[in-house]
């Protein structure tokens, strides 16, 4: 069943990119997320901590928080037990860096719909390609200690030329350690996926040959693990969620709205406007012609995408 956003007083997911700022520079990140990479002008940690309020107060079903490393935020905790303490379903995305045993109890305890975990890599030096200086031991550790904990563990897997051949093997390991989903799909033509495409982006037969391989494994692991191949590439994506747009507004760190991020054009700002402006205007956003024509010319000139993250802001006067 489709919804028609159209008819809805409030969203009904929020993805909050809740800093731009990371522990790692990973080559293929869509946000250019890095150390030294907050935004300027992000969300304090009294605004981060308000705007979970807002979301409470406004019986949002499910929360998504990303980043940037979202465990970097200074709110971080505050917002999740905030979000948590309404019942509001919370699904954390992290690089698991800095998830210890006692960090991983802390997060378990949160009771959360997901913990979503990056692994692009099966071999700690293939991981590193993608994640130059990350600790691959590390991360593995976060997820045994998150599943010891009772925590509901997925690992997202993001395919490049140089790590695709490790799927299967870590599909397999993911298995062993009590993962339950095993996510992936196209990597994004965003960010700085741009400047290293040439060693990340795979050709239509390698994404066949990938798919194969992952119904293969889908199958073997039915009942145990999901083993699940998001079935769209960014520029699909964009053309089904233009037809049909999904409730969920993207907030970044520095509180703009933007209706997907694939698309550069700002809708709200979560400082300006509150909560029920935020939503109609993103209703509207998606009805304006620019919207539409964005989505026309990316079809015929994909590499616009590199322009998606330059944020402008539309007219919906
Ligand atoms: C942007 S990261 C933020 C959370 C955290 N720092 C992490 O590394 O998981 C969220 C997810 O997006 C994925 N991602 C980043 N760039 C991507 C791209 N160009 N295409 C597809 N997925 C991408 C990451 O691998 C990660 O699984």
């Amino acid at each position: 069943m489709q919804i028609d956003i159209q008819n809805l007083d409030s969203p009904l997911f929020i993805a909050w990119h809740i800093t731009n700022r990371c522990n790692l520079e990973c080559i293929h990140c869509l946000w250019k997320s890095s150390p030294t990479g907050a935004f300027p002008g992000e969300l304090t940690k009294e605004e981060a901590i308000n705007f979970a309020k807002v979301l409470v107060d406004h019986s949002v079903p499910y929360v998504a928080i990303s980043g940037g490393e979202p465990l970097l935020h200074p709110a971080f905790w505050e917002v999740a037990e905030i979000i948590r303490s309404h019942d509001v379903e919370l699904k954390i995305e992290t690089n698991g860096q800095l998830i210890s045993k006692s960090v991983a109890k802390r997060l378990a305890e949160l009771d959360l719909r997901s913990i979503q975990i990056s692994v692009d890599g099966y071999t700690p030096e293939t991981y590193t390609k993608m994640r130059p200086g990350a600790s691959f031991e590390k991360t593995i550790n976060a997820i045994k200690y998150l599943i010891e904990e009772g925590a509901n563990v997925e690992i997202v897997f993001v395919p490049a030329k140089f790590n695709i051949h490790e799927a299967e093997k870590l599909i397999d390991f993911a298995a062993e350690l009590g993962v339950k989903v095993f996510e992936t799909g196209k990597t994004m033509y965003l960010g700085r996926a741009v400047d290293y495409w040439d060693i990340i982006g795979l050709t239509d037969e390698e994404y066949e040959e990938y798919k194969k391989m992952l119904e293969r494994k889908a199958k073997q692991y039915e009942g145990k693990m999901r083993v699940l191949y998001y079935p769209f590439d960014i520029i699909e994506e964009m053309q089904v969620m233009y037809r049909h747009p999904p409730a969920s507004p993207l907030v970044l760190a520095h509180g703009k709205v933007k209706l997907i991020g694939s698309i550069p054009y700002v809708v709200a700002d979560i400082r300006k406007h509150s909560f029920e402006e935020m939503w109609e205007r993103y209703k509207k956003g998606w009805k304006h012609p620019k919207v539409a024509e964005w989505v026309e010319s990316v079809k015929s000139n994909p590499k616009l995408l590199a322009k998606a993250n330059d944020l402008v802001e539309l007219d919906l006067s």
